[in-house]
């Protein structure tokens, strides 16, 4: 916005030039009357005196357009020896402030430097978008691009009934997400009935799912019903399916193709209403090769396969999780206001969690409950969290001879990818000062685009 048509012009040719969209007003009104427009204002360039209207109130006009979109970032035009109202103008909100006569090359400058800070707000907000995305399923965690893909499907899937089978090691949260898709599901009014299939003997567990007449077998005294009829209208959880005996599987692959089960010792099917999510740690394709698991019924159960990684695969993730797992504890043992120390998160970030997200989680309690101080520090983690010493990890193995810049373009791309291209977070993960990150992705030209987490 200025009033002066020579300034106006040098700005907009500069703005131009530097490949952005401009508009050029040339009085307050239109100035405002452009930004409340329908386009969205990322940059205001405005004279702090214009004829009809105070800078100080564009600044504040600026500051108030919040709704949903961004707040345009303000530079401010001062004349010869208002450097008060400049000062009042950056107290304000305004970003930056720029003396007349105008240089064009500190012009170019500022508005560039301007450029990265809109982009970089912009990535936050997407960030900030990501999160409340996996915030839809209460309690689950994760910001890192394969985290986020497991949503994305839990998304696309919740209104259906469709099988799931759930992989992963243990603790990666197979049981949160089985209960976090009933309860985003249709039927969250309905029963969540979990069955461990690898606890029981196989008269029992056949029972246990499919009920019982009186009399079936020894101790039968009365009819009993399972889980599958527990289960009706709700959600089954037959967790650590690839531990059930194959003389079920073959039942229970009955019961999920007619939707009929029955009851041990009974003649007559019973009709069920049941949608089935089942886990395993195990690996099912192998185990369907060695003939222990049936290949029909894994294919039945995966319909839809949602693979939850490792914890040491997904590290963007331990910092928002140990600081979860902290708050959490210290809430419940009465001990608010605790910290976690860079150094012992700097521990935490090295250690190989072969239990997953439910080892972190105990590590957090145990800190909170040993803790002399408000801050945890390095000597109270765990003594078992300890970076493997003297084993080169499998990935390092993998790296080894390969040209360094191609190895640190990766990791930062796939940094900058896992923390939806956050470069602050990005650093801090990869140990670098914002400036050295900014200065590689110039270097190794990375794109804006890469930097995001790709849309499914
Ligand atoms: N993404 C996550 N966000 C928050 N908490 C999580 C997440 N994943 C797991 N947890 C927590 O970690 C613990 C272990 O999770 P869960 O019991 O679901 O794992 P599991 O895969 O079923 O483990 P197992 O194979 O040993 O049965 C739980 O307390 C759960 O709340
Ligand atoms: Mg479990």
């Amino acid at each position: 916005m200025e009033d002066d048509d020579a300034h106006a012009d040098v700005i907009g040719d500069v703005l131009g030039s530097e490949g952005h969209q401009v508009t050029i007003a040339r009085s307050g009104a239109d100035g405002l009357a452009a930004l409340e427009g329908d386009g969205g204002v990322d940059l205001v360039v405005t004279d702090l005196r214009l004829q009809d209207r105070d800078g100080l109130e564009i600044v504040a006009r600026c500051r108030e357009l919040r709704e949903d979109r961004a707040v345009p970032q303000v530079v401010v035009v001062t004349g010869y020896g208002t450097v008060e109202g400049a000062v009042a103008a950056m107290r304000a909100g305004a970003l930056h402030y720029l003396q007349k006569p105008l240089d064009v090359g500190i012009l170019r400058e500022t508005t560039r430097a301007a450029a990265e800070r809109i982009a970089l707000e912009r990535s936050h907000r997407e960030l900030q978008t990501t999160l409340d995305k996996s915030f839809a399923f209460e309690g689950l965690l994760g910001q890192t691009h394969s985290m986020q893909r497991v949503f994305d499907v839990m998304n696309q899937i919740k209104d259906t009934d469709a099988t799931v089978l759930i992989r992963g090691e243990s603790g990666t949260g197979k049981e949160l997400v089985a209960r976090a898709l009933h309860r985003a599901g249709p039927r969250r009014e309905g029963p969540f009935i979990p069955l461990n299939c690898a606890a029981l003997a196989e008269g029992v567990l056949e029972s246990e799912l499919f009920g019982h007449e009186e009399g079936a077998f020894t101790g039968a005294t009365a009819r009993r019903r399972g889980r599958f009829e527990a289960a009706s209208g709700g959600t089954l959880f037959l967790d650590e399916i690839g531990d059930m005996p194959l003389a079920t599987q073959a039942h229970l692959l009955r019961a999920l193709e007619s939707g009929e089960i029955v009851r041990v010792g009974a003649n007559d099917p019973i009709q069920v209403d049941v949608r089935v999510v089942a886990a395993t740690h195990r690996d099912l394709d192998q185990m369907v090769r060695e003939g222990r698991f049936r290949e029909d019924l894994c294919f039945r159960l995966r319909v839809v396969q949602l693979e939850l990684p490792p914890l040491r695969e997904r590290l963007a993730d331990l910092p928002h999780l140990a600081e979860h797992f902290l708050q959490e504890a210290a809430t419940r043992h009465g001990k608010p206001g605790r910290e976690l120390s860079p150094e012992a998160l700097d521990i935490l970030m090295s250690y190989r969690w072969p239990g997953n997200v439910r080892e972190l989680k105990n590590a957090m309690e145990s800190m909170v409950l040993l803790s002399r101080g408000d801050v945890l520090a390095a000597d109270a983690v765990p003594a078992y969290v300890r970076p493997a010493v003297g084993e080169t990890p499998d990935i390092l193995k993998a790296l080894s001879g390969l040209p360094a810049d191609d190895v640190e373009k990766a990791l930062i791309t796939n940094t900058l990818r896992d923390v939806g291209g956050n470069r602050e977070r990005a650093s801090q993960l990869l140990g670098i000062s914002t400036r050295t990150l900014y200065r590689k992705i110039k270097a190794y030209g990375l794109s804006r685009r890469e930097n995001r987490a790709e849309p499914a």
